[in-house]
């Protein structure tokens, strides 16, 4: 796609997943990567995988001396963040912990506001535009049993994204999220036979997305093709969710 071979690109939670995915993308399409996950990560795996042009952050996105690894990189340049870490810690209303509300906090919103001014910071000195992708899903459009922080932070995410969108658009720099519907990432594959059939049966398009689905979103977004685009959210998930 238009430009990514001359974009330096932040990936966090690159190691598992739509991350991954999303690394391997922009990696083919020749863009220099940032990527950060988690300090138990084995880091020989990515290193094989993208043996040039990458650079790995042990790190934490919601512990300050991590974000400060963070923006060493961007101080370095760059051009795109794909704020797409992120967790779950499900249980009903009643039975939700303060901690497990906190945990999904911390990463999903907190965490995707601190890196998104951290750059929106950089990206203005830098004076030549760029892009913040945001990671939101399907489920902030329609909740979800036993989600109840989980779905708060991905509304919260859109919510930012436009809010952001308009603040920063005078600067060029472009503000979007993407909102997968099913996703057969590790985590999803791993669920029993049954729950797959049934997450397959609820989607018009009768199977559940590959995380290669939404890497192509977040390239699409990033791109000088997308240049227009800002504020909006994507749906990539088989026509799940219309309207
Ligand atoms: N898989 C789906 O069906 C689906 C659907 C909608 C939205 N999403 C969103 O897409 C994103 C990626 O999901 P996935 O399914 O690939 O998840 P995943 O669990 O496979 O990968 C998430 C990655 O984020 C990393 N991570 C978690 N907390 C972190 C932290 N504090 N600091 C740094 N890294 C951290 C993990 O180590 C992991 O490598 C998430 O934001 C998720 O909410 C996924």
């Amino acid at each position: 796609m238009k430009g990514l071979e001359n974009k330096r690109v932040i990936i966090t939670g690159a190691a598992s997943g739509i991350g991954r995915a999303t690394a391997q993308r922009f990696y083919e399409e020749g863009s220099t990567l940032v990527l950060v996950d988690m300090p138990s990560l084995d880091e020989t795996e990515l290193a094989s995988m993208f043996p040039e042009r990458m650079t790995y952050i042990q790190g934490n996105v919601t512990k300050s001396e991590d974000l400060a690894k963070i923006q060493a990189e961007m101080d370095k340049g760059f051009d795109v963040i794909i704020n797409n870490a992120g967790i779950t810690r499900d249980a009903t209303i009643a039975k939700m912990t303060d901690e497990q509300w906190d945990q999904v906090i911390a990463v999903n919103l907190t965490a995707v506001w601190k890196l998104s001014q951290m750059a929106a910071v950089k990206l203005k000195e830098q004076g030549k535009g760029g892009s913040i992708l945001n990671a939101a899903s399907v489920v902030a459009h329609y909740g979800n049993f036993g989600q109840s922080n989980y779905v708060a932070t991905k509304a919260g995410v859109i919510g930012m994204t436009k809010t952001l969108a308009k603040e920063l658009g005078k600067a060029q720099i472009r503000v979007n999220a993407v909102a997968p519907g099913f996703i057969g990432t590790p985590m999803v594959r791993a669920m029993p036979e049954k729950v797959i059939t049934m997450m397959e049966e609820k989607c018009p398009m009768k199977r559940i997305g590959e995380p290669e689905e939404i890497a192509a979103a977040y390239a699409f977004l990033a791109s000088d093709d997308a240049k227009f685009i800002s504020g909006t959210c994507l749906n990539v998930d088989g026509a799940l969710v219309i309207g």
